[in-house]
């Protein structure tokens, strides 16, 4: 498993929605090739089209891969193990990442390492950060998952909090269709949001009510369905008038700011309740400079803010191999049995019990 030179080489292949991505990392932080393939196939579409992903990621993955081995400066015999995403996403396009990987793993007599989404955008930040390590409270915002979690450890757990309708990148994605914005929504929102004035128009913050209380419940849960309905009908309105080419970057910007608002204010409370001023962001809307900057705001000097470069916070091939090496190292890889599971469970996480409370006081 280790190479001769006392390093591990992992390859990590990563397919579970419109990216087809590979990476080739040398230990924890050495990130030797990398290929990041967003296809394009699904624009017209105005979402992704998962049997169009799949055929997309059966064309392009030898291609990917070779990319990546050759940057690398290796070949394929070189390599200690395959990592791949192997759930949640798309099945199809699970299933072509997946069936190759393990594919390749055989033939080139190494161990398989699947995988889990997003426990992998967890490892985004700790590419490129040493200081990216366990004890943090993580928030993963991506496409398909808003999580609140606690890690104490790589691969142990606490789940506080999760959505209960949309995910937080789902919200951005359709607000930003209505107000006619291309696809993927979420970066050209924020781009335009940049223009606007977030305090003209006020939209509702669901779930942050006065009277919650810590534990399962509201507390740390998070819904996005109520607000991404008040501004399409507020865009509405808009569009009735005929302002909405004056006006878009003003609904883009006040939308934002209550989706970043109801983000920082769960892992306040979520800082409050572990006393864990460490926090991690990952997952695709982690690369939203506004949700940063007000982060970076809310951990103040006292604490920390990890978040990966943009490259490494949207789907990529190198938090998978990051993922991989540490499940290689706390030897729960080589199953080769593995399947693929659109709604695969996050591993070694279990749910807020009510006699966890408030551990800190
Ligand atoms: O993690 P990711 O690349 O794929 C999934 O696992 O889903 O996340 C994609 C999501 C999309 O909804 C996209 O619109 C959103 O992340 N996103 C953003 C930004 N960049 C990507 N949302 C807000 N601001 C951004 N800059
Ligand atoms: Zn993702």
């Amino acid at each position: 498993m280790t190479r001769p030179d006392g390093s591990t080489l992992v390859l990590g292949l990563e397919t579970s929605c419109d990216e087809t991505s590979a990476a080739v990392l040398r230990d924890e932080h050495e990130l030797l090739g990398h290929v990041i393939l967003s296809q394009d196939v699904h624009g017209v579409y105005g979402g992704v089209v998962p049997e169009l992903a799949a055929r997309e990621h059966l064309k392009r993955i030898d291609d990917v891969v070779a990319g990546a081995l050759a940057e690398s400066g290796h070949s394929a015999g070189d390599l200690d193990a395959v990592a791949a995403t192997t759930g949640p996403g798309l099945v199809g396009p699970l299933l072509v990442g997946t069936a190759w990987a393990r594919g390749f793993a055989l033939a080139i007599d190494r161990p398989f390492v699947p995988v889990h989404h997003m426990e992998a955008h967890l490892f985004g930040p700790a590419v490129e950060d040493p200081e990216a390590q366990p004890p943090f409270v993580a928030l993963l915002v991506s496409g398909g998952h808003t999580l609140l979690l606690f890690a104490p450890e790589w691969g142990r757990y606490t789940l506080l909090g999760a959505t209960r309708d949309d995910a937080a990148g789902e919200a951005f994605d359709k607000v930003a269709k209505v107000l006619g914005l291309p696809y993927p929504g979420g970066p050209e929102l924020e781009r335009i949001a940049r223009e606007g004035d977030g305090k003209r128009y006020r939209f509702p913050r669901p779930l942050l009510n006065r009277g919650d209380a810590p534990g399962p419940g509201d507390y740390f849960d998070f819904s996005f369905s109520g607000l991404k309905t008040a501004v399409a009908r507020t865009i509405e309105e808009v569009k009735a008038r005929g302002e909405l080419d004056e006006e878009r970057c003003h609904l883009a910007a006040a939308f934002q700011e209550a989706v970043v608002d109801l983000l920082d204010q769960k892992v306040a409370r979520a800082i409050r309740w572990t006393g864990c001023g460490r926090v991690l962001i990952g997952g695709g809307v982690s690369a939203n400079g506004a949700l940063r900057a007000r982060l970076t705001r809310r951990v103040g000097s006292a604490g920390r803010l990890f978040v990966a470069s943009p490259r490494l916070s949207l789907d990529n091939g190198a938090m998978v191999a990051r993922a991989g090496l540490e499940s290689l190292r706390r030897g729960t890889a080589q199953q080769l049995d593995v399947s693929v599971s659109p709604n695969r469970p996050f591993p070694g996480a279990t749910p807020l019990l009510n006699r966890q409370l408030r551990p800190n006081e």
